[in-house]
């Protein structure tokens, strides 16, 4: 038991238990409180964490089912002793792909064994190509929206049972890299992608050779601060006329 411990210790990233980053939600609400943003989302992937050992009465999965028209779902079962050709579909699970819906995953169950929950990876390409890489375990639900390139692996402990959630009837193909034609690629790219792109480029000028040097606060005698003040006092002086 101890040795399995110890195991579990080192695959874990320690830092994720003394610092952790998020997107933040647009609320006023006092500043020291987490501000997570409900469902937790970047480049269009939606995240819950929710209640795996009672889904079959669980209220938040329901709301979620009916918002957003999660008609269909089924259970499977991933590891090599219950998954035909089990080797094949691992493979083909983590050739990069992309699907013309959302993919909607639930982890309900780890291996059986508290201590090994740990259950599977989604890799998603970021808007610079760029791979991240959703941790998913038990209570974990994750979409990934249509046109997202991923792909899919277990982790070392080779188990995973997911429930599967579609609206209407499930449409599984993948269509592996390249697929940039396809409308659904077009338009997360236009829906996500761009839009987050968009958001984090400046347009830096400059007259001459730019010069980027910041100098900290208190620098009330150099020239330039000084040349500020001069102009302000002299436009007030100008307003009040
Ligand atoms: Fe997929």
């Amino acid at each position: 038991m101890l040795d399995l411990i110890v195991i579990m210790i080192a695959e874990a990233d320690p830092r994720e238990e003394v610092i952790q980053a998020w997107y933040m939600d647009d609320s006023d609400e006092d500043q020291r409180l987490p501000h997570h943003r409900e469902p937790k989302e970047f480049l269009g992937v939606l995240s819950w964490r929710l209640d795996a050992d009672n889904y079959e009465t669980d209220e938040e999965l329901k709301k979620i089912r009916d918002d957003r028209g999660y008609s269909y779902m089924d259970f499977c079962e991933v590891c090599p002793e219950k998954l035909p050709n089990y080797e094949e579909k691992i493979k083909n699970f983590f050739e990069e792909h992309l699907h013309t819906d959302e993919e909607i995953r639930y982890a309900v169950a780890g291996s059986g064994d508290f201590l090994l929950s740990c259950e599977g990876y989604f890799d998603v390409r970021d808007c610079n190509e760029r791979w991240i890489r959703v941790w998913l375990k038990k209570g974990g639900l994750i979409v990934l929206p249509a046109g997202i390139y991923h792909r899919f692996t277990l982790d070392t402990d080779n188990y995973i049972k997911a429930m599967r959630l579609f609206s209407g009837d499930p449409i599984w193909t993948p269509f592996n890299r390249p697929h940039d034609d396809l409308p659904a690629r077009k338009e997360y790219l236009k829906a996500f992608v761009d839009k987050e792109a968009g958001e984090h480029a400046l347009m830096r000028l400059f007259v001459g050779e730019p010069v980027w040097t910041a100098y900290n606060r208190p620098q009330e005698e150099h020239p330039a601060r000084k040349e500020y003040i001069e102009r302000r006092a002299s436009s007030t002086v100008l307003t009040k006329s």
